[in-house]
């Protein structure tokens, strides 16, 4: 037999500690190559996923509202890609916008989305910042003494445990001269709803879930048989959050690496949380960093919010 090829080290390395823990786990960025991001954009387009063109219809009709926390001469810094509508949709309205920064791992994608859009606003400084926004990271010269928003759209905010989230909050809150945090939240609403835009009847998500396996066979020389796991999407109500989860179908034994990995019957790996909020729980999460939620805009089904925090205001002596 030939050694399988691992390409990867990075996730080979974290997919043994994940697959490795009890329960099993694997880290939801992952989901995220080439093939992952194509099928996720197939989500954004799907009837039950509702959170990308709810989003993007608040953004539009509350842009006015929206573009009020933004002061002239600001620095527009997004965690994430920034290729999609919804920066476009900010870019288009905030006019007097000095400089944009979008933040992202992947260098190359970041650079081809900065140039294109260097071209399309000619007077903006386009200061792009390849790195990973859950650490600490030094930005751009470009928005030294600048005034400061950071937009982090999409409700990714979601995938981070509570704890993860307020220091996210607490390490954006400690930015010189920052002005606000423009952040999408998922909605709190009936599991039903929740749980069909994560099992969709197509598929999509089921086969955005499985490539994660597909993956680890690409790259870290596993040799998952990908059928013989089934997607589950899970509503978990005490921790207000959707799993979703990889359960095997039957007792299996899959490599990784040199290392065996033993599957009982229906036993799981746990692939991602995508936490959801109500307007209480972010009015605490803010309020524990040192934000106030100054704007909570929803659709009028309330599946989303487009929330405005500024920094929360210290008594005057
Ligand atoms: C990109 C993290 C916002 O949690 O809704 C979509 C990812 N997973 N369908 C989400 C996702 C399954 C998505 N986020």
């Amino acid at each position: 037999m030939d050694k399988p090829l691992v390409s990867n080290r990075a996730l080979l390395m974290d997919a043994l500690a994940g697959l490795r823990a009890k329960p099993k786990r694997m880290h939801p960025k992952w989901f995220y190559d080439h093939a992952g991001s194509k099928i996720f954009q197939r989500i954004t387009e799907l009837p039950e996923y509702y959170p990308t063109r709810t989003e993007i219809s608040i953004l539009r009709h509350e842009i006015d509202a929206i573009a009020s926390y933004v002061p002239e001469g600001a620095a527009l810094i997004e965690l994430g890609s920034g290729a999609s509508t919804k920066t476009h949709i900010l870019l288009g309205a905030l006019k007097t916008l000095d400089a944009y920064v979008p933040i992202d791992v992947s260098g190359d994608f970041l650079l081809s989305v900065a140039d294109d859009l260097a071209r399309a606003y000619p007077a903006l400084t386009v200061a792009p910042l390849v790195g990973d926004f859950l650490e600490d990271l030094a930005l751009p010269s470009a928005t030294d003494g600048a005034p400061k928003v950071a937009f982090f759209p999409g409700s990714t905010i979601g995938n981070l445990e509570p704890p993860e989230a307020l220091d996210l909050l607490n390490r954006l809150r400690s930015w010189p001269d920052i002005s606000a945090f423009i952040l999408g939240v998922d909605l709190v609403k009936a599991p039903r709803t929740l749980i069909l835009a994560y099992d969709d009847p197509a598929g999509v998500t089921a086969e955005f879930n499985r490539n994660l396996l597909h993956r680890m066979n690409r790259e870290a020389g596993a040799d998952f048989q990908t059928e013989e796991f089934a997607h589950d999407a899970r509503w978990n109500a005490a921790l207000s959050r959707i799993e979703m989860h990889l359960v095997s179908r039957k007792v299996q034994e899959i490599h990784l690496g040199a290392d065996r990995i033993a599957f009982d019957e229906g036993e799981s790996i746990h692939t991602e949380s995508s936490h959801k909020y109500t307007r209480n729980a972010v009015e605490d999460l803010a309020a524990g960093a040192g934000w106030h939620v100054a704007e909570f805009l929803t659709d009028p089904d309330r599946h989303f919010a487009v929330t405005v925090l500024v920094p929360a205001q210290t008594r005057s002596a």
